[in-house]
């Protein structure tokens, strides 16, 4: 069976650039994110390049990682920034009470991450401890990492090694502060924001764009309390979307599922658009010059942990549905860049739906990591909007979902980049792609598939998912005629 459609995109109607943030990640010192899967440490007989493992670190750069979210998550508000710096041997132990009670030695602190953002060319994007920390411990935090010289933070730091300040322009004052970051009510939590950030210095031209702690899903009140009780002492407001089952029970195998979760998964995943939308209409009634950044700093996939790992290391696989959820969110966030500045996708390596996996020595790119590596051309383009004709289906939890996705940009060069995602499991799509007053000439693709939608990528068989040149598509007079297998992914580029 096939399916038609109709990708209508208007090319005289470009406004938005797609900020490249909107590709951001996020590692935080959970399971084997950190360590094991950045950081191996100098001594290690994995080949590293001063600590950071060297396949993960090439990975990432082809990924162009635009902004990486550290050390949490949940961990943010149980860490006490001033244990992971000087001498590793006198830096002490804590128990990663969030995560599975794992002893961290500190060995990954402030220079350690910085450094690495610099080596990926990415903006640094901390989450400061509002939870159990205090005042004085964030803002000399900032001092630390900012300020120039003669201030005694500036001072400790270059005994430490390092003369110059890092750039650092994100800063999260607090993670989830309705739940593990300190339980609180949003009108509490309003005032320690204001209090905190207050003491949150901008340093020798170091201009620093506070985040405040925002909601997760449907928790409509909490943003609307803080546009009102914080306002404009913030920059950015963020909001975590999972999509998962439920918070308590099984959370479904990451690798073996029905047809029909499959398609609950594409509802639910889809289902952030609407959610997205209401958060912003709050933003909108505060804020109608759209001045203030929504984050989703926290988003993607959450299934059971593999059978036989660490419990509370959130270690899970990534198969071809996985794919679908990065790449049918990514369409969503395209849309909506006049508000949404930044999102970083839970996590970066060996936790929740990664980039990438290791083990030991060996790594795997996950079929997600191909998304975002065929997706990166979109970064810092031009957004053109397009009209969508497709066949939908009724899926459980009474959604209906268009069995078609697709996004399209110009980048700085003038070439027109459209993704198309075809999400049915059994039929192929014939998309026509009309581009509206661009007559263009050649067109070149990638595609992503799978034999199964339950396939992923191994140790022992790395590369079972993975991008493939794609011939099936025609240009003629302006439009292209693109013929889509079924569950396939395509990025197309028009010069
Ligand atoms: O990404 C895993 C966890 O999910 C984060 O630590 C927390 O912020 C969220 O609940």
């Amino acid at each position: 069976a096939q399916q038609q459609a109709v990708v209508t995109i208007h090319t005289d109607q470009a406004e938005q650039i797609i900020p490249k943030e909107i590709y951001g990640q996020f590692a935080e010192h959970l399971g084997t994110c950190i360590y094991g899967g950045l950081w191996v440490g100098e001594d290690s007989s994995i080949p590293n390049t001063n600590g950071y493992r060297n396949d993960v670190l090439e990975a990432l750069k082809k990924l162009k990682v635009p902004v990486l979210r550290w050390p949490g998550g949940c961990f943010a508000d149980e860490y006490h920034w001033m244990d992971g710096i000087g001498p590793k041997e006198n830096r002490p132990k804590m128990v990663n009470n969030n995560w599975g009670g794992t002893v961290e030695d500190n060995s990954f602190g402030t220079h350690e991450f910085l450094n690495l953002c610099e080596m990926l060319g990415c903006e640094p994007y901390i989450s400061g401890n509002v939870g159990s920390g205090s005042v004085e411990e964030m803002a000399k935090w900032v001092e630390y990492m900012t300020s120039e010289q003669g201030s005694p933070m500036a001072k400790l730091r270059k005994e430490n090694g390092r003369e110059k300040p890092w750039k650092v322009k994100y800063f999260g004052v607090g993670n989830e502060s309705w739940g593990c970051g300190g339980s609180m009510l949003p009108e509490y939590y309003s005032d320690l924001y204001r209090r905190y950030s207050t003491y949150c210095r901008n340093y020798n031209g170091n201009v620093l764009f506070k985040i405040a702690s925002g909601a997760s899903d449907y928790d409509y009140n909490w943003t609307e309390v803080l546009m009102k009780n914080i306002g404009h002492r913030m920059d950015g407001i963020s909001l975590h979307y999972y999509t998962v089952l439920g918070w308590s029970g099984s959370k479904g195998s990451a690798t073996k599922f029905t047809e029909d979760d499959y398609y609950w998964t594409m509802g639910k995943c889809r289902e952030i658009e609407d959610v997205m939308k209401r958060h912003i209409a709050i933003m909108d009634k505060y804020d109608p010059k759209k001045q203030i950044a929504l984050m989703v700093d926290e988003w993607g996939t959450w299934w059971d942990e593999e059978p036989g790992t660490v419990p509370g290391h959130l270690y899970q696989q990534n198969t071809m549905r996985d794919a679908f959820v990065a790449s049918l969110t990514l369409d969503i966030f395209h849309k909506y860049t006049d508000r949404v500045k930044m999102t970083n996708i839970a996590q970066i390596a060996n936790v929740l739906q990664s980039m990438i996996l290791t083990k030991d020595d060996k790594m795997v790119l996950t079929p997600t990591y191909h998304v975002f590596e065929m997706y990166n051309v979109h970064q810092d383009a031009t957004f053109l909007p397009a009209d969508l004709q497709c066949t939908y289906k009724n899926v459980r939890d009474k959604r209906n979902i268009p069995l078609i996705s697709s996004t399209a940009s110009r980048d700085k060069e003038g070439r027109i980049h459209v993704s198309i995602s075809n999400v049915s499991l059994d039929e192929a799509a014939e998309v026509t792609v009309n581009l509206e007053g661009v007559n263009g000439k050649q067109v070149s693709g990638r595609i992503l598939t799978a034999d199964k939608i339950d396939d992923y990528n191994t140790f022992d068989n790395p590369d079972k998912v993975a991008p493939q040149p794609f011939k099936d598509v025609k240009i003629e007079k302006g439009s292209l005629l693109v013929k889509m297998p079924a569950k396939s992914i395509v990025v197309l580029e028009i010069n």
